[in-house]
């Protein structure tokens, strides 16, 4: 497993990645080194093995530097299906042999990744816009089918018509930052933190102050210190509801991690069911 780059990649990625989630502060100031590549949740805590089973992590490989590294999550929605955020998908026309798909593990490891056979972005994303321009959603076709075992098991999505409410607790999980611009230190133990969902209408408003708007498809959810953060990208919002655990939110964007007035923006999977159901159904 390789989790070093070069300073320049990361550079590269970090621009790619975390501009459009901090308002243009990006903490890159010297390279980590090896062992210390990219990979929080930021107040959170290791999470216990097969307790979040359908979390994957997504690998991509950097054709200049010949190296793969971890830099987003999704989830498994279905045997052969992943979810995930469009924006973790780099370039206008995305190659599936640069990217690999984590299954049931803990910690980073690129040999327990498989190959993924198709990358459909949601047509209303826009490259430019990045995250912030919603419709922030991904979907990955796995080469072939996985699961169900102790460790891989797929998550629910909601009915169209289930909503939570405004501080109802929901969990995120990722490799990503533990705070912002500083990563999950080794082992890399997956995190796991709880998150209230925040009013639609108050995150719309506290992000209008600094000229940031929340879109239709996208909620918030997050308080002081309990948030996802960079890298956690792609990464599975999941609230409890009838005794089984359903799929809120994909992990999109934020003003910095863990700020009191700016929670966690996440994908809302209820916009975007009738197309995932369209590509899953109809998939051949
Ligand atoms: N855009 C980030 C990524 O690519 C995710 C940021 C989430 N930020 C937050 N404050 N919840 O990994």
């Amino acid at each position: 497993m390789t989790r070093a780059e070069e300073p320049e990649t990361k550079m590269l990625w970090l621009l790619v990645l975390t501009l459009p989630c901090l308002g243009g502060s990006v903490p890159v100031t010297s390279d980590p080194g090896p062992g210390t590549e990219l990979v929080g949740i930021m107040g959170g805590h290791d999470a216990a093995d097969g307790a979040w089973p359908w979390q994957v992590g997504l690998w991509f490989f950097d054709p200049t530097r010949s190296k793969w590294s971890l830099e987003c999550g999704g989830s498994l929605i279905h045997p052969q299906w992943v979810l995930t955020a469009a924006h973790c998908i780099p370039g206008r026309n995305p190659v599936t042999q640069h990217l690999k798909v984590q299954l049931g593990g803990l910690r980073p490891s690129y040999s327990d990744s498989v190959q993924v056979a198709r990358i459909i972005r949601h047509p209303k994303f826009r490259l430019e816009k990045k995250a912030e321009g919603g419709a922030d959603v991904a979907l990955l076709k796995l080469e072939a089918p996985v699961g169900p075992s102790n460790l891989v098991r797929w998550i629910r999505l909601p009915p169209a018509s289930l909503s939570f409410p405004p501080g109802t607790r929901c969990w995120v999980t990722g490799w990503g930052d533990v705070a912002p611009g500083e990563p999950l230190p080794p082992p890399y133990n997956l995190q796991e933190v709880e998150v209230p969902i925040v009013a639609d209408e108050i995150c719309r408003q506290q992000y209008l102050r600094i000229d940031k708007v929340i879109q239709d498809d996208e909620l918030c959810a997050g308080s002081r210190e309990r948030d996802s953060c960079q890298s956690d990208s792609g990464g599975p919002l999941v609230c409890k509801w009838r005794g089984t655990w359903v799929q809120v939110g994909v992990v999109s964007w934020g003003e910095s991690c863990g700020l009191a007035d700016f929670p966690g923006v996440y994908a809302r999977v209820t916009s975007f069911l009738p197309w995932i159901r369209g590509h899953i159904h109809s998939s051949p």
